[in-house]
């Protein structure tokens, strides 16, 4: 495994939308397993794989109950609200409060190339549509109402 570089919220390639993994390859399951290995590195809950330069629709996701790895995540529902703290490993040193959904539906593949539905509320909904949004060229700076040096 091996550890990549993050990049940083200045870089135009966190802007671009990210491509659809047409077939879950070695290449595209070691992607996976390096962002995870980042991420622990980082400290993060999550990463989206444009913010290791790769522009593909991979996440992952460890909020403290072991690492999700999906593939062409997609949120299918949505409901509720919530106002809560987000930072990124993309965006060091801030914060800031982001409204999102409650709930979210998501459907994804797995590494093995099965066809997941999560269904995820509070935090894990939260982390989810962060993430998901890096795909398509979104940060949390965009959506938040006030922003803070930590
Ligand atoms: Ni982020």
């Amino acid at each position: 495994m091996a550890v990549y570089n993050i990049v940083e919220k200045e870089d135009e390639l966190l802007r671009e939308r990210s491509k659809n993994v047409p077939k879950i390859t070695t290449n595209v399951l070691k992607l996976l397993d390096n962002m995870l290995e980042t991420m622990y590195k980082s400290n993060g809950v999550g990463l989206a794989a444009p913010q290791v330069g790769v522009l593909k629709r991979v996440i992952v996701i460890d909020i403290g109950e072991g690492p999700v790895k999906l593939i062409n995540p997609e949120i299918v529902a949505s409901s509720g609200s919530q106002l809560g703290a987000e930072g990124c490993l993309s965006c060091p040193g801030l914060i800031g409060e982001v409204k999102r959904a409650k709930r979210v539906t998501v459907k994804a593949q797995l590494p093995n190339g099965e066809e997941t539905t999560i269904e995820a509320e509070d935090y894990f909904a939260v982390v989810l549509q962060h993430e998901i949004d890096h795909l398509d060229g979104i940060l949390f700076i965009d959506k938040a109402k006030r922003i803070q040096a930590q």
